[in-house]
């Protein structure tokens, strides 16, 4: 039988193909009928109705009408760039051929805003997504980051919670972002494992500069496997060159009006004057144990950083930004990224945010992209040959060759054959899963919510700290609801007390006393146990 390989051809390789865009010099139906005028409908006279007949008329609106999908559920605002990533070399943790000395390997990144629609503005208050799609030899890898390094939530089931209480009321559709909101701060008050994220949007890093000057993080820890199976686990961060800046609010908030459009704006300016913007890529390492912590630290609670001077980022490669795209819809519209897009080499943990991401982003996918064959539109396509036995269904470009695809096979010798060879194939690390009972919790560890907001805000300058104290005030100014204020100045009370006091005073409101044990007497999670049984009143 014939080979049922899918050739992998397509604009991410190189220079976009516009193949099926324009050809010829002529104007033809979608057909290739060439026409003489698309300026004027088919009429009965020219006074008279339009005939049904008019059937380039009929294509031309019917397909202006389906122009538009849906906008992503979160993420919707974004803009795009091709580039190339340069490994530095890490054979020692992992196997992961695009992290080799020297290898070069083209990638795809998406900015964006979490919560505004496709068309709000840039230099709104949130956090910032940071996806990079790497089309290497091994398949394609996926890193879908954020610009902040922990997340609202701890499990993925809360993720339709935080956003319905994030995204515009559903009557008035009014704000765009998490600013001036009060589900949101009802929502961040009531499930305090926000606070620390809260704390990160309400710093400067909730408005940066520009595109080019942000971190970028995994946020999750994953896990790594070398070429001799040994593993370690890992978070991964970026580095840009340029350094971490950002806007003060008020030219934010100015800029939001002159220039809505600004940091799209930015990173392709800078990319057309050659100005290339350029990151490394490095990672935290902790060594693989059977609690996955480290110093004290729960590694797969989402909400928790390791702190660099702990576990210093260690460079493993070089990301340059170098071209714009051609089509913002057939790139940066539809770009379709996936934690479960992983190579060999690099594996997933346990952290339960990252285990219920695994599963939404294919589901969000196969609606917003009509269908379960977007892998084949150009930007999707991987780098890398192509042999998956998926077939048929809405929108499917490829024609497969060959008998019913199944393995074993005794009749179509053209069947794929799997890497039988622990080299080339993608392994699943053989984790033991505990004997533990099914239950809907979470380990005692991730109670600790404050510690690490407060290690963030004890961390920051004064003028940061002035600029965080402003954020809140402002933020908190715009709730309706007094309860809601005064249930987030109790938890600013359990954070830090100075913050919490300028905050109600900028509120117009008494400081209240804090609700939970200190902070400090909880620094991990080896003493949450003690915390537990702390008064609550
Ligand atoms: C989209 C990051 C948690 C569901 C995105 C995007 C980023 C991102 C960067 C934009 C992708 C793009 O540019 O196309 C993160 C990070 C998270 C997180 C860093 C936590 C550490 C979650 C969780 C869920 C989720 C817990 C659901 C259980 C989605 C969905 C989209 C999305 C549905 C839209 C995808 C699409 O339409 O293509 N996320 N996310 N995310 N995220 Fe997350």
């Amino acid at each position: 039988g014939a080979p049922q390989t899918r050739t992998p051809t397509g604009a991410a390789t190189g220079a976009p193909s516009t193949a099926n865009g324009q050809q010829g010099e002529f104007l033809t139906t979608s057909q290739g009928a060439r026409l003489r005028d698309t300026d004027h409908s088919l009429k009965a006279g020219p006074r008279g109705p339009i005939l049904l007949q008019d059937h380039h008329f009929r294509e031309k609106i019917t397909h202006f009408d389906h122009e538009r999908i849906p906008e992503r559920v979160v993420h919707a605002r974004g803009t795009g760039a091709h580039g190339v990533f340069t490994g530095y070399g890490a054979e020692e943790i992992t196997r992961a051929g695009f992290l080799r000395k020297g290898k070069e390997t083209p990638v795809f990144v998406r900015f964006s805003t979490v919560l505004g629609s496709r068309g709000s503005a840039d230099t709104v208050r949130d956090t910032r997504g940071f996806a990079t799609k790497f089309y290497t030899d091994e398949g394609t890898f996926d890193l879908v980051g954020n610009n902040m390094p922990v997340f609202f939530i701890q499990d993925a089931i809360k993720f339709p919670d935080i956003i319905h209480a994030a995204k515009p009321h559903p009557d008035r559709e009014i704000p765009q972002a998490q600013s001036a909101h009060d589900t949101f701060w009802d929502f961040v008050s009531l499930h305090t494992e926000a606070q620390h994220h809260t704390m990160w949007n309400m710093s400067d890093r909730g408005v940066p500069r520009s595109f080019r000057m942000m971190e970028g993080f995994g946020v999750h820890t994953f896990r790594l496997v070398n070429a001799a199976g040994e593993t370690v686990l890992a978070k991964f961060h970026w580095k840009p060159k340029l350094g971490v800046h950002s806007l003060v609010w008020e030219e934010a908030q100015l800029i939001g009006g002159i220039d809505p459009d600004f940091h799209r704006r930015d990173l392709y300016d800078a990319i057309e004057a050659g100005a290339y913007p350029e990151w490394e890529l490095g990672l935290q390492v902790f060594p693989d144990t059977p609690e996955e912590t480290f110093a004290g630290i729960d590694l797969l609670d989402p909400t928790k950083i390791v702190p660099e001077e702990l576990a210093p980022v260690q460079p493993v490669g070089r990301l340059v930004l170098n071209r714009t795209p051609t089509n913002f819809f057939a790139e940066t519209e539809q770009v379709a990224f996936h934690l479960g897009h992983l190579v060999p080499g690099i594996d997933v943990t346990n952290d339960p945010l990252l285990q219920g991401r695994l599963f939404s982003y294919v589901d969000t996918q196969l609606t917003r992209l009509g269908g379960p064959n977007f892998s084949q539109i150009p930007v999707n396509r991987p780098h890398a040959p192509v042999n998956d036995m998926l077939r048929d269904g809405f929108h499917q470009d490829a024609v497969h060759a060959g008998v019913a695809p199944y393995r074993p096979n005794s009749l179509d010798g053209g069947n794929p054959f799997t890497a039988g060879d622990a080299e080339h194939a993608f392994l699943d690390v053989p984790v033991t899963v505990t004997e533990a009972p099914k239950i809907r919790a979470n380990p005692v560890s991730f109670d600790d919510h404050f510690s690490q907001a407060r290690l963030f805000w004890l961390s920051m300058s004064p003028t940061e700290r002035e600029h965080i104290i402003r954020a809140y005030t402002f933020e908190l100014g715009k709730c309706y609801h007094q309860a809601i204020k005064e249930r987030q100045l109790r938890c600013l009370a359990t954070i830090d007390p100075v913050l919490c006091a300028r905050v109600a005073t900028g509120l117009g409101l008494p400081a209240p006393e804090p609700t939970e044990p200190p902070a400090d007497v909880r620094p991990s999670p080896a003493l949450s146990q003690v915390g537990r049984e702390w008064p609550t009143d």
